[in-house]
């Protein structure tokens, strides 16, 4: 299959880097325990991992969405996602890896007819009223996007946008806003039943962060032109993939096992670095899915485990010019998975000018693709030869098809990963203590008894205050 994409970890393994990488001995040493994640993987497929059926039974989905789009595209300007987390990390991924990199910038017949599309994620207050200079909020349709249905900021989001645009247009607001959340949990689904807004449900087994390929991230895509058919394919076919037993046949158990040893031996980095500008925010998607998925107090077992490897973003070559120094000098904590594209959208051909000076005669006549992968092999080399573990994946090109594989790739990765650690993938007791920490110092009814814990917190002394 052409459009296959590829993990080769050759620069992972000791007999190419030494004494920090992983031997077969180490691999064959968790023969047993990667049985027993692989049989996990089988038992908990329609379950906690239900989000592994979604490239297959969603054609009803695909199908209702792709009809909402059709009709109410040419009446907005731009279409805001309201979400944060997983309700924002993936629709800002997917929409810059495919479209254009300027794509809010073009004119909309070079948007393919399509609206504009932003991401408001963060609660910053200058974010909503400073998008507000650029758009006509009345023009726009909003996606508020909560799996829970009661995250704050999300929420705020949407309160503050309900009250302006039913200040400025009454009840028309009410088509100004599309919902995408849980079919019966949470306050949005309420709110969205009671008031009447066109609504997206997210199957109640699968969790934020793996709810890319659910409404939360298909929505967002096909109002951007998408083939959000496409990216399912792609997903499916990583299913496949990673549907083999064998840890030597299937990539994402493979990786994840590899960063499961490394992990036991040090390596405590995740280093994310795609060459190529349309990935950059699948770093952002990744750093979120291993970060909040792996990083762990508790075993399943209840025993102190504090497991996780710290994910990092980076791009190439940009990052060159920054991190890699530390990548290839600094600590042996790290693995450095370096994402390559073999084929971009468009070629540089650099012109041959300069020739008496050697040191920038020898750019004229290569293209600036030929430069970037150059830079990458580069860099793999300096990571090699400093005894530095790293990967490299590469996509025959970025469209929907292969990036419907990385995305899964990841998610399979993740849950894989989990299991090896012995831990819950799925939940984020960490987040939830931020979250709770937040209403009881709101004072939010329900809140009292963390308050008080709260305000038993040791004050802080001025005297570390400079
Ligand atoms: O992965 C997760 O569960 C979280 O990161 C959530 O996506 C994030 O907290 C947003 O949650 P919700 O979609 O419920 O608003």
């Amino acid at each position: 299959m052409k459009e296959k994409i590829t993990l080769d970890y050759n620069n992972v393994m000791s007999e190419f880097i030494g004494s920090h990488g992983i031997s077969k001995e180490e691999i064959d040493g968790i023969k047993d325990k990667v049985a027993d994640a692989v049989s996990a993987m089988k038992s908990k497929r329609d379950t906690k991992m239900a989000w592994r059926n979604l490239p297959y039974n969603q054609d009803e989905t695909v199908d209702e969405i792709i009809s909402y789009v059709n009709e109410v595209k040419d009446g907005i300007e731009a279409f805001v996602v309201l979400g944060i987390g997983g309700s924002a990390l993936g629709p800002a991924a997917v929409q810059q890896a495919i479209n254009h990199p300027f794509y809010n910038e073009l004119p909309r017949q070079a948007r393919g007819g399509y609206p504009k599309l932003y991401v408001a994620d963060n609660v910053d207050p200058e974010r909503l009223p400073y998008l507000f200079d650029i758009i006509d909020p009345t023009k726009c349709l909003f996606n508020v996007i909560s799996k829970s249905g009661s995250t704050s900021e999300t929420m705020s989001q949407f309160m503050y946008i309900k009250d302006y645009l039913e200040k400025k247009i009454g009840a028309q607001a009410k088509s100004r806003i599309v919902c995408t959340t849980d079919k019966e949990k949470g306050n949005l689904i309420k709110i969205a039943k009671e008031e009447g807004y066109k609504t997206f449900i997210v199957p109640s087994l699968v969790g934020g962060r793996f709810s890319e390929l659910t409404p939360v991230g298909l929505l967002p895509a096909a109002f951007c032109g998408v083939d959000i058919k496409e990216l399912l394919k792609g997903a499916a076919y990583m299913d496949e993939l990673c549907s083999v037993d064998e840890l030597e046949k299937n990539p994402a158990y493979m990786y994840a096992a590899l960063n499961y040893l490394g992990f036991k031996k040090g390596l405590n980095i995740s280093v994310m670095m795609p060459y190529a500008d349309s990935l950059k925010y699948i770093a952002d998607w990744y750093a979120q899915l291993w970060a909040e998925s792996l990083g762990k107090k508790y075993d399943l077992d209840g025993k102190v485990v504090n497991v996780g490897q710290t994910p990092v973003k980076a791009l190439g070559v940009t990052d060159q010019h920054s991190q890699v120094q530390l990548y290839t000098e600094g600590p042996y904590d790290k693995i450095v998975v370096l994402i390559g594209v073999e084929e971009f959208r468009k070629t540089v051909t650099i012109p041959k000018l300069y020739s008496d000076m050697p040191s920038l005669g020898f750019l004229g006549g290569i293209t600036q693709n030929k430069l970037i992968e150059t830079e990458m092999m580069a860099t793999e080399y300096a990571l090699l030869v400093s005894g530095k573990p790293n990967m490299m994946i590469t996509l025959p090109a970025v469209n929907e098809f292969t990036l419907g594989q990385l995305l899964f790739f990841f998610e399979v990765a993740t849950g894989f990963s989990g299991e090896l650690l012995h831990i819950n993938a799925f939940d984020q007791p960490g987040v939830e203590e931020g979250k709770n920490a937040t209403y009881a110092m709101f004072g939010r009814p329900g809140y009292e008894e963390k308050k008080a814990e709260l305000d038993r917190r040791p004050a802080k002394k001025d005297a570390y205050i400079i």
